[in-house]
């Protein structure tokens, strides 16, 4: 091809792109701002929480600040706010950019993202108030969830509008995880609301749900984003795109079985939890799938993590994922659980999952989209660096005193000759070192906020080119607008 023809291709390509993202600027914006909102209130109240593990006597005075509220509040704010709502701006983007056509169903999504901020705040003010429906994991009352449910089919009817008008044959894996998401939620959540359940067969049911909402709904919005941003800030096509198919089908089949696990030991009829164990091992075929393709894709461009901060905090989430993962079928196992069953363990799986994992991966998709849907730069590298170490740091420290403390408790808990007190006396330098790595990912997500808020705002000083942790060699990455990879989402290789 001649290189003015290439090169004119080029600008229709990055004007097309320009058209695309515009099409998705307000639902994108209107979802993350509000996922950012209720990260910040989820983080208050985590924080609230933790501090009364070390000081129990503090705020029991008012009933809404008591433990038993505060702790699923942050759990429904966190996973039905921020992760969620964040979640479907991210997808709504990629599916405009992967189904190379514009949004569809504006007017649908800019009205789910209202239900969606009315049903959480019924949801968290009737929890705090003491309307919790006590079901761990859709503890906000059912009015809040008449909001949500309705909020979460028209993201889904907006799917389904946009990927009618896709200008492309081929389905890239990211459109498959997103909309694959979008059809398992709102079936998830709708299933979990029927009054049918009651007693033995009410557990499984929740743990059912709760389980698929981690592996169905979050689990695949983020990995789609860390397949669609991995190849596209490196600059080269995913390494397999046999290897991904084979891990989506595998995790569509797998994970539905595996929520029992939840219930090792519990008064539930053996033969569920062992299915579950079962299927959890299983679940190393997708997982090992994913991260294979991943690295095979990253090899050889490691040392950009240095320069692009989508990149290493894409990459830190979908290493996470390998962890969480493995991590995750081991701790299936009887003989594992036994120790850490009901310990503090399992608070450091779910936060190596839910946020080392895939709230990382949603900062660092944040970090691409936005500049992009706002036609504006991030206000201050050193502020993206700041939030980056703050929730590395913040969740590794985490992370450690959880497993480590939960192991010791795990292990005095099956000696008969520790008391009950004691173990609880042993457990306080850790909460410690709990409240301390929990207050570093506040203040990163505060820092976060502020520089969506300026981003947002189109304020403070534009950088000249993309923003960098470190001015990056000539070459390194294409530049914004040519972007050129120009088939890299279309590629049948992908
Ligand atoms: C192969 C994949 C995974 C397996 C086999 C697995 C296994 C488990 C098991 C056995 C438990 C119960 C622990 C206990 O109660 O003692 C658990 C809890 C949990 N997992 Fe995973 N996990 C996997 C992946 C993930 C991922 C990717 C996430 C996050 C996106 C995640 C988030 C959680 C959370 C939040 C809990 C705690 C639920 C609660 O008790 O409230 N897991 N997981």
């Amino acid at each position: 091809m001649p290189e003015s023809s290439a090169s004119s291709d080029g600008t229709l390509e990055a004007n097309w792109r320009r058209t695309v993202d515009r099409s998705t600027k307000w639902p994108v914006i209107a979802f993350i701002a509000s996922g950012t909102f209720w990260l910040l209130v989820g983080s208050v109240l985590a924080i609230i929480a933790s501090l009364k593990f070390n000081m129990p006597d503090w705020l029991v005075q008012q009933g809404w600040l008591t433990f038993g509220r505060v702790r699923p509040a942050h759990l429904n704010t966190v996973i039905y706010g921020w992760i969620s709502m964040t979640g479907v701006g991210v997808a709504t983007w990629l599916w405009a950019r992967l189904l190379k056509t514009r949004l569809r169903g504006q007017g649908l999504l800019l009205t789910s993202v209202g239900l969606w901020n009315v049903g959480m705040v019924i949801g968290t003010i009737g929890i705090l108030a003491g309307y919790s429906r006590a079901i761990e994991w859709v503890e906000m009352p059912l009015l809040a969830f008449a909001f949500i449910v309705p909020a979460m089919a028209m993201v889904t009817a907006a799917f389904l509008l946009t990927l009618r008008e896709r200008r492309v044959h081929h389905l890239f894996i990211s459109v498959w995880y997103t909309g694959a998401a979008m059809l398992w939620g709102p079936f998830l959540v709708i299933a979990i609301l029927l009054p049918i359940y009651s007693g033995v067969p009410e557990s499984t049911a929740n743990w059912w749900y709760a389980h698929n909402i981690l592996g169905l709904w979050i689990t695949p919005i983020a990995l789609a984003a860390a397949y669609y941003l991995i190849p596209k800030v490196i600059g080269r096509p995913v390494y397999s795109y046999h290897l991904s198919y084979l891990g989506f089908w595998t995790l569509a089949l797998f994970y539905n079985w595996a929520g029992a696990h939840h219930l090792v030991g519990g008064p539930v009829p053996q033969w569920t939890t062992t299915v579950s164990i079962v299927f959890s091992m299983m679940m190393i075929i997708p997982v090992v799938v994913v991260a294979v393709n991943h690295h095979l894709t990253v090899v050889g461009h490691f040392k950009k993590v240095i320069y692009s901060p989508t990149l290493r905090f894409v990459v830190f989430g979908a290493m996470s994922y390998t962890a969480v993962s493995l991590q995750g079928s081991f701790q299936s196992l009887r003989a594992w659980q036994e120790i850490t069953h009901f310990t503090q363990y399992t608070i450091a799986h779910s936060h190596l999952g839910v946020y080392a994992f895939a709230t990382m991966i949603l900062f660092g998709a944040t970090y691409y989209i936005m500049p992009r849907v706002m036609e504006w730069e991030w206000e201050s590298p050193r502020l993206v660096s700041i939030h980056f170490w703050t929730t590395g740091l913040g969740i590794g420290i985490y992370i450690t005193a959880l497993f480590i403390g939960g192991v010791i408790q795990g292990l005095q808990l099956l000696d008969p000759d520790v008391a009950f007190l004691q173990i609880v006396e042993d457990l306080k330098p850790w909460f410690w070192v709990r409240s301390v790595g929990g207050t570093l990912m506040t203040i990163g997500h505060f820092v976060f906020a502020y520089l969506l808020y300026r981003i947002i705002m189109r304020q403070g000083a534009p950088q000249t080119g993309p923003t960098y942790f470190r001015p990056a060699p000539e070459d390194m990455f294409r530049s914004r607008n040519t972007e050129s990879a120009p088939a890299l989402d279309e590629q049948p290789g992908l």
